[in-house]
């Protein structure tokens, strides 16, 4: 392994592929489920950078190594830790406090042990792998004690830190025990980036609120005993996708062959609706469901003339709030098939499965109403992966107000998912709207994602962190 040190580092929970093995007992990459990678995958390999997470499995971890331009340095984390620190501390106390608790959270003291040793564990490895004076870019809710960790260890280093789900309001974020520790950790960073411009005002909120600081506009000045005082900056930075990669899978041959062959295999229905999630209750693919059934038991719309497709990744399969989740999703797709599907002809395709891109796009080339429906969600890329694939501006999405999407894609069908009334009256005014007024709206909508694509992100953020454009982030130092 060569002794390299970076100048550039990502640290993420995830590397952007989990290792498995196949039933002979080899292993392989897979890329890794959510939009995390989906993100950073182009930006890492267009900086050459170095990419520090877990493989996705317990265990002792593989050595690093090189795939696709990007250095890969993976973190182990033991049988016990992925039950506390993943599954519990991440997924069941601060996952659904940060959605607006729309699922309980639980609070266990064990779970955030394991959370601070785990961090602490991707912050030694960050410190030991960054070159004097690195940029080292934290990202996402399981790791936001590292920002202060590695401060600790290494003060030479510029330090961000990103976080691609929402920020709770301050009433929310008190209920957390480790309240303190959690805006502290965050505080270690020079510049903390949100997915939307009140999660940074909650945050700035929070330092006054809890700590006592006096937060200046997007600046908030803090005393630690490395320095007299530093100033964090905190501030909304939108993600988004590779459009320009996205647009020209979607323009593939092979892929618009295969998005008609889809069509025909559903039986050459008038209307696709189509949804693609991980399986999350925060996606709010049961209210989706039941949007279509109430739809289909008062005859404003009927099968085969429409059909739904929904994709629902398989997601923290021993979470028991997912393993619930699976269930009910399951049970509403059997009722509505039972109650609306004919021989051969379901109303619902339900797909529990992973896809690769092209595949996904050609759904989305497909799908005549792509249906974005979250209770809550950071972002939500699917909705712009959808914009960018619809190369002639047909189709329409219905998008949910509580996606952090609804803050740039004005010109969707823009619905409360929480009410049911108004959900059902969302798909109709999607399916019903001229062709004109769709293919308005889809146009506005995909100026701004070409505009506003995941290279743009990354410039600002970085740039926000004092990292100027001409340096060549690319070089790997010794
Ligand atoms: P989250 O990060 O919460 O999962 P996003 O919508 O932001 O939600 O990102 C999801 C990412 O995962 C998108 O890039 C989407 O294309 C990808 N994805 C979703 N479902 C699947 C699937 N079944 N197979 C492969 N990729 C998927
Ligand atoms: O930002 C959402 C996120 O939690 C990412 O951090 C993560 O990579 C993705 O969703 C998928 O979740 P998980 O890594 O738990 O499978």
């Amino acid at each position: 392994m060569s002794n390299q040190k970076a100048s550039f580092l990502v640290v993420a929970n995830r590397l952007p592929v989990d290792s498995v093995t196949d039933a002979d007992g080899n292993r392989h990459w897979r890329r890794s489920p959510g939009g995390l990678v989906t993100a950073l995958h182009p930006v890492l390999q267009a900086e050459k950078g170095t990419w520090v997470g877990w493989a996705g499995n317990a265990g002792p971890a593989p050595e690093a190594f090189d795939l696709e331009g990007v250095r890969l340095h993976p973190v182990s984390i033991s049988q016990a830790e992925v039950q506390r620190y993943y599954e519990g501390f991440s997924n069941a106390s601060l996952w659904p406090l940060y959605h607006d608790a729309v699922e309980t959270r639980t609070f266990r003291r064990s779970w955030w042990a394991a959370y601070e040793e785990v961090n602490q564990r991707f912050a030694t490895i960050a410190a030991e792998e960054a070159a004097q004076n690195a940029v080292v870019w934290v990202q996402d809710y399981q790791l936001q004690l590292v920002p202060a960790m590695l401060r600790q260890m290494r003060p030479d280093l510029r330090i961000g830190f990103f976080l691609h789900i929402p920020f709770p309001p301050v009433e929310l974020f008190m209920q957390m025990p480790q309240r303190v520790q959690i805006l502290k950790g965050l505080l270690g960073a020079d510049l903390v980036g949100f997915q939307r411009p009140f999660a940074a005002q909650n945050f700035l909120r929070l330092t006054k609120h809890l700590l006592g600081l006096q937060p200046r506009g997007h600046y908030v000045a803090v005393d630690d005993d490395l320095a007299d005082e530093r100033l964090v900056r905190a501030e909304s930075f939108p993600i988004s996708i590779d459009t320009a990669t996205n647009e020209s899978i979607a323009a593939e041959p092979e892929v618009i062959k295969r998005a008609e062959e889809i069509r025909n295999e559903l039986g050459d229905p008038r209307t696709i609706i189509l949804g693609v999630d991980r399986l999350d209750y925060t996606k709010g693919i049961e209210l989706r469901l039941k949007a279509f059934r109430e739809l289909l038991e008062d005859g404003e719309l009927s099968v085969p003339d429409t059909v739904m497709v929904q994709v629902a990744t398989p997601s923290r399969e021993r979470v028991e709030h997912y393993m619930k989740l699976r269930n009910k999703v399951e049970l509403e797709v059997g009722r509505i098939n039972g109650d609306f599907g004919q021989v051969g002809g379901p109303a619902v395709h339900y797909l529990h499965q992973s896809y690769d891109r092209r595949e996904l796009t050609a759904l989305y080339r497909a799908a005549d109403i792509m249906a974005v429906t979250p209770m809550r969600d950071g972002m939500n890329l699917v909705a712009k992966e959808y914009v960018s694939s619809r190369l002639d501006n047909t189709g329409a999405l219905l998008l949910s107000e509580f996606a952090g999407a609804a803050g740039e894609l004005h010109q969707a069908y823009q619905v409360n998912p929480h009410d049911m009334a108004a959900l059902k009256q969302g798909f109709l005014e999607a399916m019903h709207a001229s062709d004109t007024d769709k293919i308005k709206r889809m146009r506005a909508m995909r100026r701004h994602v070409r505009k506003h694509d995941v290279q743009r992100w990354a410039r600002r953020f970085l740039s926000a962190l004092g990292v100027p454009e001409q340096q060549a982030l690319s070089r790997q130092c010794l």
